[in-house]
């Protein structure tokens, strides 16, 4: 394995952009390849099966077309449905965005009390009271999960009033129940997370499960003698998506504030679900 290969990223959507924000910041030498599969988002309502297909397509196609030595699934939805057979499969290291998200979140709580928002196939998975259960037996938690959190976001409209209310409203329930940290179980939502301060109060820790991720993946670079020798250019990046590239730019763009253009490409998504690039 060559140390100057690319780190891959996963997600259904422009939500693991939150995620390779926080890499970019904290491992910046290294180059990063991220696949959104924007075209069959949501994952949440799909099937345990469906989502664990999809995620070996992106990262099949990452391991043979990029020599990717990394991956991060940097979706909650495909952590808690295809982690564990990707990590038996793979040939390179995989890593999750639900325990680190859990073992901050148990770092964070002073009274045991721990909302969490997901997906509904994060919660239905239970990943993350199982996985918090494991850390701190004591602690309780309470799990909502917000799909139109995902829509608000990937259709541009996390800025607007409109998201800012919606928000409001639907995370009323957590101020009677006391929490005072709520875990973020969607790549997704870190987009919204001044209108979910807002909506919780200010006094509610917020755990960006992305954003501890990558202290991981700065660890098992370290750990597995994997970190690149050279100072990767940020014009090395790749951004894919299987939907429109101009729409994921938009995006894109608002949430990284580059430095310069970003290069989004359209991945092909071909018959069974194999995916190919395809020069446009
Ligand atoms: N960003 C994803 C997650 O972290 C999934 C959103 C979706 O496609 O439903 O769970």
């Amino acid at each position: 394995m060559n140390n100057n290969n690319p780190i891959g990223l996963v997600d259904s959507g422009a939500g693991g952009l939150t995620v390779v924000k926080q890499a970019i910041n904290r491992i910046p030498n290294e180059q990063f390849i991220f696949i959104g599969d924007t075209q069959r988002m949501p994952y949440g309502p799909k099937s345990v099966e469906e989502v664990i297909s999809y995620t070996f397509q992106m990262a099949n196609f990452l391991i043979e077309q990029k020599n990717i030595k990394l991956l991060v699934i940097a979706c909650n939805t495909a952590t808690a449905r295809a982690l564990d057979k990707l990590q038996q499969q793979l040939p390179i290291p995989v890593i999750g965005v639900i325990q680190a998200g859990a073992v901050a979140a148990q770092h964070a709580t002073k009274n045991h009390l721990i909302g969490i928002i997901a997906t509904e196939g994060t919660v239905q998975s239970n990943a993350y009271p199982n996985a918090l259960k494991q850390i701190d037996i004591n602690v309780e938690t309470f799990q909502q999960s917000e799909p139109e959190f995902v829509q608000i976001v990937e259709s541009n409209q996390y800025h607007s009033l409109t998201a800012k209310q919606i928000v409001a409203a639907h995370l009323a329930n957590f101020k009677v129940q006391k929490i005072d940290t709520l875990v973020l179980g969607c790549t997704h939502f870190p987009l919204l997370s001044s209108f979910i301060k807002d909506a919780v109060g200010h006094h509610v820790k917020l755990v960006d499960s992305g954003f501890e991720t990558v202290q991981i993946i700065e660890q098992t670079l370290i750990d597995q003698n994997l970190s690149s020798f050279v100072k990767h250019d940020r014009s090395e990046d790749i951004f894919y998506t299987t939907a429109d590239p101009d729409r994921f730019d938009v995006i894109a763009t608002d949430w990284l504030a580059p430095e310069m253009p970003l290069d989004v490409r359209h991945l092909k998504i071909i018959g069974s679900g194999s995916m190919q690039y395809l020069q446009e």
